[in-house]
């Protein structure tokens, strides 16, 4: 069965102190049965990979670069995560696409060089309340999906986690229902298993989108969410390892 990761996104928050104490206390606490994986601010990628060494707790970052190497300023390359202990990498969070304007095909090609170095991209999809109240959820996400199915094959998708994360409901406090959640999840493993029923079995989905301790365990309860995403609730260690904990299994 496929087991469960819950993977903080950190964004651009905190400084040298506040991160060390967060791993810290991350370190320090029971995560119970889920795996867990955090991604903080690239500057503190050599720092955290060093904390984390031998506590079963992987490195992440928030993007990778489309380019393998060269004059493509303030990017960051997937070798050179890889150098710095990441395991995973996000791409295509709404954050990005809304605020710098990453393109479906943007997105895919980032995916598609952290798939090249053996790096597993954690993908990011999902609608905007807009999308939503058109009724085009499913359309949004599978044209999201197809842009990586088309760049790196149902085989690439095979090497990453997926993050189903509703644009409406990250940072704004509106979590999804866990029905509303599960369908979508639910449609993204049909959608895959429509090319490759084995792959589709195996690949996580994540949920993220204000996700807390006391929403987490229903979430997590549902047929086809494979952990969290979690932003806000990741930079509080207890709070972290609460939605950690409210994994059942
Ligand atoms: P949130 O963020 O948990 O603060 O809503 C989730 C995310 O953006 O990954």
């Amino acid at each position: 069965m496929r087991s469960v990761l819950i993977a903080g996104n950190w964004k651009m928050n905190g400084n040298m102190q506040s991160v060390i104490e967060l791993v810290e206390g991350i370190k320090a606490g029971d995560p119970g049965k889920a795996k867990l994986a955090v991604c903080p601010p690239a500057v503190y990628l050599m720092k955290v990979g060093g904390m984390l060494d031998d506590s079963g707790i992987a490195l992440g970052s928030q993007n990778v670069c489309d380019h393998e190497s060269g004059a493509y300023t303030g990017e960051i390359s997937a070798a050179m995560l890889k150098e710095c202990g990441c395991r995973y990498a996000i791409v295509g969070h709404s954050e990005r696409r809304s605020h710098y304007l990453e393109s479906d095909q943007l997105v895919a090609a980032r995916f598609a060089m952290a798939i090249a170095v053996g790096l597993t991209p954690i993908l990011c999809v999902g609608e905007t309340l807009l999308e939503r109240e058109q009724g085009v959820t499913e359309a949004v996400v599978a044209r999201q999906l197809d842009a990586v199915i088309e760049l790196s094959g149902i085989g690439g998708i095979a090497g990453s986690v997926i993050a189903y994360e509703p644009v409406w409901a990250i940072g704004t406090g509106k979590v999804a229902s866990p029905e509303q959640a599960q369908a979508v999840h639910a449609f993204i493993r049909g959608k895959l298993a429509a090319v490759d029923s084995e792959i589709a079995k195996r690949v996580q989905i994540l949920y993220g989108g204000s996700m807390n301790p006391s929403n987490a365990a229903e979430l997590l309860s549902q047929a086809d969410i494979d952990g969290g995403l979690i932003g806000g609730a990741s930079l509080k260690a207890d709070d972290f390892l609460a939605i950690a904990r409210s994994v059942q299994e």
